[in-house]
């Protein structure tokens, strides 16, 4: 973010409070779970875990003698899919929608819990009939369908460990996520709808499968109905499983710390992190801020736009949800197909009471204008949420005038995939919300804002966000990786977690983030290690060295902007730039389609040699430069800047 936007930011002072028919009803309208948090904040999670459903009680409340490898609730066993469905059979929510699912060309299908439930139990048991083990991992690669969350709710049933990788990945990236998870199964789709076009997810599993030695069984949905290649020894239909599987199958009992599901996410590297879940904390977290942020009530219909390929999906769709015992709509496509009304005609359909989406999807829309949802019936709209990336005050008060229609709460939740859970929030019925701030850490959660040397700043002033206590739905590792771990979250403040955003914190307490201050960035909500598009520039036979950064960009947040240098002899033409653009997406999906790309002779570095990304920043976003007085030879940064220039 630059000076000029970071004011804009602030200078906002606008406040909204709780409106008062809101306030009423809400499931929590003072501060009593923040004063009983501050008192004893290990006594508050134990409370938070007691509605959740154990099968053995926990021993210890937290542990921290292995710090940073923290335990919460040691010692107690549960079991996720019983959470998630078997409990809510047994009360009068059986008849309740769990999933109402609707693909994108319109076809639709609602679940009940004692539907989904049979479902969970025919999967899981077909799962074990063809050897699927505690601790296994399996490899998830689906659109937004029902079966995608039977899935992963069948694995939590057995105690295998799921991995999600998002449909829109390429088969390279699928490979890398399978490969280093050593999965022995991947399940899958024949094909998913995306703006009316079919992605080929098992051609792409095809490929990546066919250099993966780990894989035993590749499962297929029949969704599309394309054709396929289905290799005899290898591949099985979901529908034929099914058929022969069992009525029930027996929950496992998991200790609170066995591994629940790894979730690859971008880091500071070219490779992926992937980040380790476990069960207990996992699910009390996803749970409780689930009921509390979205103001639960059992007749809601909650609608969460994100993919179960990010962990917003994971937490947000499938796990606070369904533990909770509520009823989310799923749907495939994107929000302008047929029509960019698409969300907001579901909306007025399934009326609709919760809706929970992203900064970008919202700069979308504004841009769309809103004559859009104005055709349709939003009256059923409650309350409102946001995630993934910062969300300017602009498009922080569209959402409330034309999505909201002035009455709706909005939540602007700050997480990570490593907190598994939602950790800054507005509680709806009790904060005064800023357009612009995430306001304040959920109860228990303990965050600050620090300087270089580990020093908490002054209110007002920038620094950077840590978490300065363990929560329950923390990441507990990087899988087969502990020492990335330890380093990556760490090392920067011992015994304080380091989240690798920047923020501020104004007078009244309120937490403003303003975005990473690593090389990660964040497009469109996605996000993108610079290193991972680096590698992919470089494994083109034309690169010798690419330099990435991520640009200010009015609809995404950032864009990518690559600079590269090309082998010696070699021309940077227009096919290039497409053919270069076309390999990113090959090697990682379209998500990660540079925006331009510039050729240049030489890349700034360091006198160390390292590429100084920050100066590139500052020639895309045609600023003044910053400091370059490390820079070794700064004739290699004014010939780029004469370039870009033209
Ligand atoms: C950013 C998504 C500002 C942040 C749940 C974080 C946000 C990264 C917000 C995590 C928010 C997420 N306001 N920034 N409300 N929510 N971010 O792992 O930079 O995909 O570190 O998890 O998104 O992205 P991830």
């Amino acid at each position: 973010m630059t000076e000029q936007t970071r004011d804009k930011f602030f200078g906002e002072s606008q406040l909204f409070e709780p409106p008062g028919s809101f306030q009423e009803k809400a499931l929590v309208s003072d501060r009593r779970l923040y004063e009983s948090a501050q008192k004893n904040r290990l006594a508050f999670w134990a409370s938070m875990a007691e509605d959740v459903e154990w099968m053995k009680k926990w021993d210890t409340i937290f542990e921290d003698d292995d710090a940073p490898f923290y335990r919460w609730f040691n010692g107690g066993t549960l079991n996720v899919s019983f959470n998630c469905v078997d409990r809510h059979t047994l009360t009068s929510r059986r008849n309740k929608a769990a999933l109402i699912f609707e693909g994108e060309p319109g076809d639709s299908v609602t679940l009940t819990y004692q539907q989904l439930y049979r479902e969970v139990n025919r999967f899981s048991s077909g799962l074990k009939k063809i050897g699927v083990q505690k601790g296994d991992r399996v490899t998830i690669y689906m659109p937004m369908i029902p079966e995608a969350i039977i899935a992963m709710l069948s694995c939590t049933r057995i105690g295998a460990i799921h991995s999600v990788v998002f449909g829109g990945f390429s088969s390279d990236s699928l490979k890398d996520r399978i490969d280093d998870a050593d999965s022995t199964i991947v399940i899958t789709a024949d094909g998913g709808y995306r703006r009316g076009k079919v992605v080929p997810l098992k051609e792409n599993t095809d490929q990546a499968v066919a250099a993966c030695p780990s894989v035993e069984k590749v499962i297929v949905v029949k969704r599309v109905g394309n054709a396929i290649n289905m290799d005899e020894q290898r591949d099985l239909w979901y529908h034929e499983i099914i058929k022969e599987a069992d009525d029930y199958c027996v929950p496992e009992e998991m200790q609170a710390e066995d591994p629940l599901f790894i979730l690859y996410s971008s880091g500071t590297t070219g490779k992926p992190k992937g980040i380790l879940h476990t069960t207990g904390g996992y699910l009390v977290g996803v749970h409780c801020t689930f009921k509390y942020v979205f103001d639960y009530r059992d007749e809601d219909i909650f609608w969460c736009t994100a993919d179960i390929g990010w962990v917003t999906g994971h937490s947000y769709i499938v796990y606070g949800p369904l533990s909770n015992g509520a009823t989310v709509i799923l749907y495939e496509g994107t929000p302008d197909y047929p029509e960019r009304d698409r969300f907001w005609e579901m909306i007025e359909r399934y009326r609709v009471n919760v809706f929970y989406t992203a900064p970008t999807a919202i700069r979308a829309f504004m841009r769309w204008g809103e004559d859009w949802p104005a055709r349709r019936d939003l009256s059923s709209l409650r309350l409102l949420g946001t995630v993934g990336e910062p969300i300017n005050p602009e498009a922080w008060m569209w959402y409330h005038e034309y999505i909201g229609l002035g009455k709706c709460p909005i939540v602007d939740t700050w997480w990570q995939t490593e907190t598994g859970m939602i950790l800054i929030t507005p509680l709806p019925g009790v904060t005064t919300t800023k357009p612009g701030s995430a306001s304040q850490p959920f109860p228990g959660i303990e965050a600050a804002i620090l300087d270089e040397a580990g020093e908490e700043v002054e209110p007002g002033k920038g620094g950077f966000l840590v978490l300065t206590s363990p929560w329950p739905a923390m990441l507990r590792t990087l899988y087969k990786d502990p020492e990335r771990f330890k380093e990556t979250y760490w090392q920067q403040y011992p015994g304080k977690y380091f989240t690798g955003d920047g923020a501020m914190k104004d007078k009244d307490g309120y937490f403003w983030i303003m975005g990473r201050v690593d090389d990660v960035m964040n497009i469109s909500g996605h996000r993108i290690g610079t290193m991972e598009v680096e590698s992919a520039l470089v494994d083109h036979k034309a690169v010798v060295e690419a330099a990435v950064i991520g640009k200010v960009h009015d609809l995404k947040g950032q864009a990518i902007s690559a600079f590269v240098t090309l082998k010696e002899g070699l021309d940077g033409s227009d096919e290039l730039v497409e053919e270069l653009k076309a390999h990113v997406v090959k090697k990682i999906g379209a998500i990660a389609r540079p925006d331009d790309i510039f050729f240049a002779s030489e890349l700034p570095k360091t006198r160390s040699g390292k590429i100084m990304r920050r100066l590139l920043r500052d020639v895309a976003e045609g600023r003044a430069l910053g400091d370059t007085t490390t820079l070794l030879d700064p004739g290699v940064l004014a010939g780029i800047m004469e370039k870009y220039k033209s």
